[in-house]
């Protein structure tokens, strides 16, 4: 059975969509073509960010196109990208301290508290914790609360202190695997490995391989636990 059509508004125009489609589909289906604004479709490259509110109703919503299902009398747009401060930096150059972020981001000082980022955060993170975390020097807690951030900008689109929570959270997580971590050992021995040239024969194998048999070694491939 086929699914009910259903009426949404995509920046203004009524279409009728599936009822089973989930945002990113219903644009495709009501003819656009998402280039900017859609990645992995998977709810993890954070690239389709979605504002939408429903007809006589004063509530904003956010979400991702690729994970919301429509709902009858959504108005729809994306958000395909927002214009946010990065500070450029040498990782080698810097030191793992609140003193570091602040000089990096200032305007973090800003924070009202409000908490609004956490409001619409998809991944349902608390971009203010964080950020508090940071502006105290726990580099490991601002590290691990911003781990499964996915730079889909909403938070730093609705702060009303201007801060980009996600670059910032990216800093945090920066200096922490640079300067606080601890170095994996099992990885600093696997690119030693790789740069005496322990996997060339299989490469140059792999890349002379026909696709299906190559298809059928990934598939058949040992993955570690
Ligand atoms: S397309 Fe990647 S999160 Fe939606």
């Amino acid at each position: 059975m086929s699914a009910e059509l259903i009426p949404v508004y995509i920046m203004g125009k009524k279409h009728y969509v599936p009822e089973t489609a989930t945002i990113l589909n219903a644009f495709e289906y009501a003819g656009y073509q998402v280039i900017r604004g859609c990645g992995c479709r998977g709810g993890f490259c954070g690239a389709c960010a979605t504002f939408y509110r429903f007809k006589d109703d004063y509530k904003l919503h956010v979400g991702l196109a690729c994970q919301k299902v429509v709902e009858p009398n959504m108005y729809l747009t994306q958000l395909p990208f927002f214009p946010a401060n990065k500070s450029l930096y040498d990782m080698d150059a810097l030191e793992a301290t609140a003193q570091q972020i602040i000089e990096l981001y200032p305007e973090m000082m800003k924070c009202m508290g409000c908490n609004t980022c956490a409001k619409v955060c998809p991944q349902e993170l608390e971009p203010m914790e964080y950020v508090a975390a940071a502006m105290r020097g726990d580099i490991k807690a601002a590290a691990e609360k911003s781990f499964d951030c996915i730079m889909c900008g909403l938070c730093a689109s609705r702060c009303p202190g201007e801060l980009v929570q996600y670059n910032i959270g990216m800093l945090a997580r920066r200096l922490y695997s640079r300067y606080i971590a601890p170095n994996a050992q099992h990885l600093a021995s696997r690119v030693l490995e790789i740069k005496d040239g322990k996997f060339n024969d299989d490469l140059e194998e792999l890349k002379s391989m026909p696709k299906e048999k190559l298809q059928k070694v990934y598939e058949e491939r040992d993955i570690e636990e």
